[in-house]
């Protein structure tokens, strides 16, 4: 099995191989105090995020100013803005967000503020209007600039300062079926957030999503930092969803778990120990095989691949995206509201029909219930954890496959925290 590359390896390190426990290399220089630092003795080692980062309302305006600010997050599904005047709205990093086409091609995203009184202009989730605040019913054209003022009279106002008004524009990129936004005035490029290889395999993957979908959003009791910890930790699963989810995976035989419980568990402690995490380290994908019966309605899809898997990427900060089987699709999104608050977003969708008669909403309304079953599982413990931290209390303890976790925390210290 070949070792993990770690892209920031220097001469300085340790490696631990396999059962040998031998320690190569020694010497801590610039080690964070932070750390736990490592010896040969040692495997296990303590997550750099205090409890306070789950639990302290500051940590949220934290979050909100250097993360969901700053990063690419996850706006919707580009497949939905496809007719004249479609909107999405959205709340990233605590400002309020519409997503929209004025003639279904091209999408932007702008702040969801009226410059009159800061009225949203789109109030619904999802819809079909032109940008007219509902209040006064100022209009906006598809570039955000004022365009209409009713009853202008009243307000006065000069020919220059009515050309200078307009909406925020965000920047926007479109993965795929995935709409992307960036709130930053200087966004960095999107291939430095996500390794262009997952890029590419969203990108593809994506395109098979069906236009119509099921959708639901519900408030859960626990910090957004433990669901996207939560999804990328897969051996809860036998423990959490051993008659959903788990009783599907292929356990032995080719395909069975890859990138799970069959990865390269060599444990690079220079990495866990010490060194700063990059922004795609933070963002993974995992296969596992499933075992189904055969659907009748295989043949009658535009199915993603030929195989019986489980393919999921996890997109910092807040989203998974994935399929099952190429033949459904899934998107998970935690969106902060508190520091023991979030909303959980969901999507699930069937790829596309090559039959023009089958649309395939039974299937979907399925999906989406089943999903949400598996969720169900997940939230009571999610609850329960958040409910047991409080300020002080030990950092938890992280194992060698908990290194996308590990690598969260020490990115989240360094860009967060610091
Ligand atoms: S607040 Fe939008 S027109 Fe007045
Ligand atoms: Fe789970």
């Amino acid at each position: 099995m070949p070792k993990t590359a770690h892209p920031r390896k220097s001469n300085r390190h340790w490696t631990v191989k396999g059962k040998t426990d031998k320690v190569l290399c020694s010497g801590i220089k610039g080690c964070s105090p932070h750390f736990d630092r490592p010896d040969k003795d040692r495997r296990m080692f303590r997550s750099v995020l205090p409890a306070d980062a789950y639990l302290d309302d500051r940590y949220i305006d934290l979050e909100n100013q250097r993360i969901f600010q700053k990063l690419w997050v996850f706006a919707g599904i580009r497949s939905t803005l496809s007719k004249k005047n479609a909107f999405l709205t959205r709340t990233i990093g605590g400002v309020p967000v519409v997503v929209t086409t004025v003639d279904g091609i091209t999408i932007r995203a702008f702040e969801n503020q009226c410059r009159h009184r800061q009225m949203p202009l789109q109030s619904a989730a999802f819809g079909n209007r032109p940008m007219v605040c509902p209040y006064h019913a100022w209009s906006y054209d598809q570039d955000g600039k004022l365009r209409a003022v009713a009853n202008a009279h009243l307000y006065q106002m000069r020919q220059s300062e009515k050309d200078s008004i307009g909406l925020r524009e965000f920047a926007v990129r479109v993965i795929g079926n995935l709409i992307f936004v960036n709130l930053s005035e200087n966004p960095l490029p999107i291939e430095e957030q996500f390794d262009p290889k997952m890029l590419a395999e969203v990108a593809e993957c994506s395109s098979f999503m069906d236009a119509r979908y099921a959708y639901t959003s519900f408030e859960v009791n626990y910090n957004w930092k433990l669901g996207y910890e939560n999804a990328v930790d897969y051996n809860h699963v036998p423990f959490v969803h051993p008659s959903s989810v788990y009783k599907l995976w292929k356990k032995e035989g080719p395909d069975h778990q890859q990138n799970a419980f069959s990865e390269d568990m060599t444990w690079d402690l220079e990495e866990t120990a010490h060194a700063t995490a990059a922004l795609p380290d933070l963002s993974c994908s995992r296969m596992v095989g499933f075992v189904l019966e055969p659907r009748p309605y295989t043949p009658l899809m535009r199915r993603y691949g030929d195989k019986d898997i489980h393919h999921t990427w996890f997109m910092y900060p807040n989203m998974g995206f994935g399929t099952i089987v190429g033949e459904w699709f899934v998107i998970q999104q935690y969106e902060p509201i508190a520091p023991d608050r979030t909303r959980f977003h969901l999507w699930t969708t069937t790829a596309q029909s090559v039959d023009h008669r089958k649309d395939f909403l039974a299937l979907k309304r399925s999906v989406m219930e089943a999903e949400k079953r598996v969720v169900d599982e997940d939230v009571p413990l999610l609850e329960g954890l958040q409910r047991s931290l409080y300020r002080g209390c030990s950092p938890a303890l992280l194992g060698a496959y908990e290194r996308p976790i590990a690598r969260i925390g020490k990115w989240y210290r360094d860009n967060v925290m610091a």
